[in-house]
């Protein structure tokens, strides 16, 4: 018995939920085949894909997300068989589209249909988690849970709730050829923040879910402001700043990192106003010396 599942790439945080909110994007995606095998043991027998950092992946089954996400669905439902893995990369490692979140959606969800009694999507979650925290060396669902779902997600750290969305918002993300870990990442976020801070984040937060709520583009361009995460970060990625500026000048709502960035999002009121600003997106990081390719998705 064997089956096929593909995971989305995903845009993490939407900058003012960090480790909380994402969403899905059309585009690129991770594509895994699982196979039921009589083993107790679940086996990685290959992982291709014409991205960059696909050779640094280990086959090493408890050092692999996917891996691990399998490992842990088949010790916490206590199956007697196995399941032998392969792995086709669509997504980057280290892009800030949730490279490795996909590879553990799409081999969880492929795994699922070989149960004999399959789970929901809900119950999917904690193994995703599982499985995602090898790579990142943290429990956060803001990438595995709108792969799960699709949509825009808010993934706490023990469950899912889908949130509604305009049907007009687009996101443009531009994908610049450099490689940002997410641990380094994260490591730059360690020193404490003032209070006063995060009260405005809390402000901007609010108002960005209640202009999702109501498809209310001045709420979300309020909300949409990251104050304490894209500041640290943005100096780690060369050419974020003007790509956001680029964005902005062309009417987005809202720009900053995707995950853990390299990659930069920006939403739109309109597909046309979306397909107009992802040119000049892509050029700022031109001009700072990287290729870079962009997409246009419903968000
Ligand atoms: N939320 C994570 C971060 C990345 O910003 O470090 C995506 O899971």
């Amino acid at each position: 018995q064997q089956a096929r599942a593909f995971a989305p790439a995903s845009v993490g945080n939407i900058g003012v939920g960090f480790d909380l909110l994402g969403h899905a994007i059309e585009g690129p995606r991770d594509v895994a085949t699982v196979r039921r095998i009589d083993a107790p043991e679940v086996r990685i027998t290959a992982i291709t894909g014409d991205v960059p950092g696909v050779d640094r992946l280990p086959l090493d089954a408890p050092r692999n997300t996917a891996g691990q996400a399998l490992i842990a669905l088949r010790e916490r439902l206590g199956l007697a068989h196995g399941f032998e893995l392969s792995l086709q990369k669509g997504i980057a490692l280290g892009s800030g589209l949730g490279g490795s979140a996909a590879s553990c959606v799409a081999a969880l969800v492929a795994a699922n249909a070989l149960l004999d009694a399959p789970l929901s999507r809900d119950a999917l979650y904690p193994f995703a988690l599982d499985g995602e925290s090898v790579s990142s060396g943290s429990r956060h669902g803001d990438n595995v849970a709108p792969m799960l779902l699709g949509g825009v997600v808010m993934a706490t750290h023990d469950r899912m709730i889908a949130l509604a969305v305009p049907a007009w918002l687009h996101a443009v993300v531009v994908h610049p050829d450099q490689m940002l870990e997410t641990r380094r990442a994260r490591e730059v976020l360690a020193e404490p923040y003032p209070l006063p801070l995060v009260v405005q984040q809390s402000a901007h937060l609010a108002l960005f879910l209640t202009g999702l709520q109501r498809g209310d583009a001045s709420l979300l361009r309020e909300g949409l402001v990251d104050l304490l995460v894209e500041p640290r970060r943005a100096p780690l990625i060369p050419g974020f700043d003007r790509a956001r500026q680029a964005a902005l000048d062309h009417g987005a709502l809202g720009a900053s990192i995707s995950g853990a960035g390299p990659s930069t999002f920006a939403w739109f009121e309109s597909k046309a106003e979306a397909e107009a600003a992802a040119a000049p997106m892509r050029q700022a990081f031109v001009d700072a010396g990287f290729d870079a390719r962009v997409h246009v998705s419903p968000v």
